[in-house]
């Protein structure tokens, strides 16, 4: 470990903001990044003020990041308008030899505050009381060699913004996070989707959850139109997935995109790859049913990252086993489609656990979501097993009832048939009943008050044309 630790600010998009602690665990880990946090660590706030040994770390880990901004060099960090000035003032004067190189390149400040909104005329008076920096360059918005960042953060509660920043911190730039592949594969311009693509934000983070790097072998079981596939490609691995639905896989089904009434004859989650460059790393996608496995016993991956069905959007379905044949099934040489049953969503789970314990290499991740109705979710409800430790759990909102978490489980042993367990599979087996009957529930409580309001509009109508008779008579 290094002995020379460096302050910088981490600076985060103020978005899936459950998510970015586990990433930056999860990016640490993976680049073996040394990394301490300040003592008044506060992870809602949208900028951290961490150590990490060097440059050369801070900028690895910038790389991979989808929840970063960026990275700053911290000049000053305080909780006082005027205080501020001093400390950055300070750190110049005590590091100038190292800083004055800095002084003579063209730069911009850029001014950024958290929960308030201030003006263009209050921007330029914030960069204005920087005028102590001994800076020579030239100001250059579009294309500064030096970019300082000023940042006001006035608290998380938008009802209660303190008149002062509670938090401000001025630093240098250093390096961007990944946010430019948000757009880069972004679902609007993605050739071939499908009503349940995971978007490019999430799928990134379940990649990074996996630890996915390059030349790994990363599967998803219910790939869909592959989204997780793009991702994990987009970090360099080979990919593969399998699922029950034919016509997705092979895009034959409606088209998703309302613009769109025929699907092109090229869609297909190969052709996203190439579209994205990766043609190279697309190993294959199969049609199987993930309750009846295919797979040799000695097939390893590093990740399996997969949006199971819930039922909501998409059935879950399996392959029905049937000891006698109907009297209508075709004959071998023609098209046969297998009828499908419901796959309880507990049987879902215990298998995609005990098929990572069994088909990931150890240290590998399993990145998965899993729906929860609010009310039922305890720490009990997860699902278990013993080869497979929970690294994070990151909570995302359906609706007032339910949500999902992103579980990500790392293999830290072989499996053993007599140790294994499982979480508290009727809850999760409950989760569809529950998220469709509550529906039903407020629906018709609804249409009884709209009924009851229909009746007491009606009762009023009537009392007031029978008062308006009275008083005209
Ligand atoms: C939530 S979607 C996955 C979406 C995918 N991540 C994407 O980006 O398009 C779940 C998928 O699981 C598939 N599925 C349902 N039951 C299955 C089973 N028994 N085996 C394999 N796939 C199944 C569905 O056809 C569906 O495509």
């Amino acid at each position: 470990m290094s002995n020379n630790w460096r302050n910088y600010v981490l600076f985060f998009a103020q978005e899936h903001v459950a998510f970015r602690s586990a990433e930056i665990t999860s990016l640490t880990q993976k680049f073996n990044i040394p990394i301490k946090y300040s003592v008044n660590h506060n992870e809602q706030q949208p900028f951290w003020l961490v150590e990490l040994p060097d440059d050369k770390a801070a900028k690895d880990l910038a790389s991979r990041s989808i929840s970063l901004r960026c990275i700053l060099e911290l000049w000053g960090h305080s909780n006082c308008t005027k205080n501020i000035h001093t400390v950055v003032h300070n750190y110049v004067n005590s590091n100038f030899n190292e800083l004055k190189s800095v002084f003579d390149k063209s730069f911009r400040i850029t001014v950024e505050t958290y929960n308030k909104h201030i003006t263009q005329k209050e921007k330029v008076e914030r960069i204005e009381t920087f005028g102590y920096l001994p800076i020579k360059g030239e100001v250059n918005l579009k294309n500064p060699e030096v970019n300082w960042w000023y940042i006001e953060y006035y608290g998380l509660d938008n009802l209660n913004i303190p008149e002062k920043p509670i938090d401000i911190v001025f630093g240098k730039w250093l390096v961007d996070g990944r946010r430019s592949l948000l757009k880069d594969i972004s679902l609007k311009t993605r050739k071939f989707i499908g009503n349940t693509s995971m978007d490019p934000q999430l799928s990134l983070l379940m990649a990074n959850q996996g630890l996915v790097g390059k030349g790994d072998l990363v599967f998803d079981p219910f790939v869909g139109s592959g989204s997780l596939l793009v991702a994990a490609a987009k970090c360099g691995a080979y990919v593969m997935g399998t699922d029950i639905d034919y016509l997705m896989l092979h895009a034959k089904n409606r088209p998703s995109r309302i613009s769109q009434k025929v699907r092109e004859k090229d869609e297909s989650i190969r052709a996203n790859l190439r579209q994205y460059g990766c043609d190279q790393l697309y190993v294959d996608v199969l049609v199987s049913d993930f309750s009846n496995s295919i797979w040799h016993k000695s097939i390893l991956f590093d990740s399996i990252i997969t949006d199971p069905p819930y039922g909501i959007r998409e059935a879950i379905e399996r392959v029905e086993r049937k000891e006698q044949s109907k009297p209508n099934t075709k004959t071998e040489n023609d098209v046969h489609f297998p009828s499908t049953s419901t796959y309880n969503l507990s049987d879902l789970y215990d298998n995609l656990l005990s098929f990572s314990a069994k088909h990931l290499k150890l240290g590998g991740r399993l990145v998965c979501w899993l729906p929860v109705f609010k009310s039922d979710y305890c720490e009990e409800y997860l699902p278990k097993n013993n080869s497979l430790e929970l690294v994070a759990n990151s909570e995302q909102d359906i609706s007032a009832i339910s949500s999902r978490r992103l579980l990500t489980y790392e293999k830290i042993a072989e499996p053993c048939a007599e140790l294994e367990e499982t979480g508290n599979s009727e809850i999760i087996a409950e989760f569809r009943n529950k998220f469709f009957t509550y529906g039903e529930e407020t629906r018709e409580t609804r249409r009884m008050r709209q009924a009851e309001l229909r009746a007491h509009g009606k009762r009023m109508a009537m009392l007031r044309a029978n008062n308006e008779h009275k008083s005209s008579a």
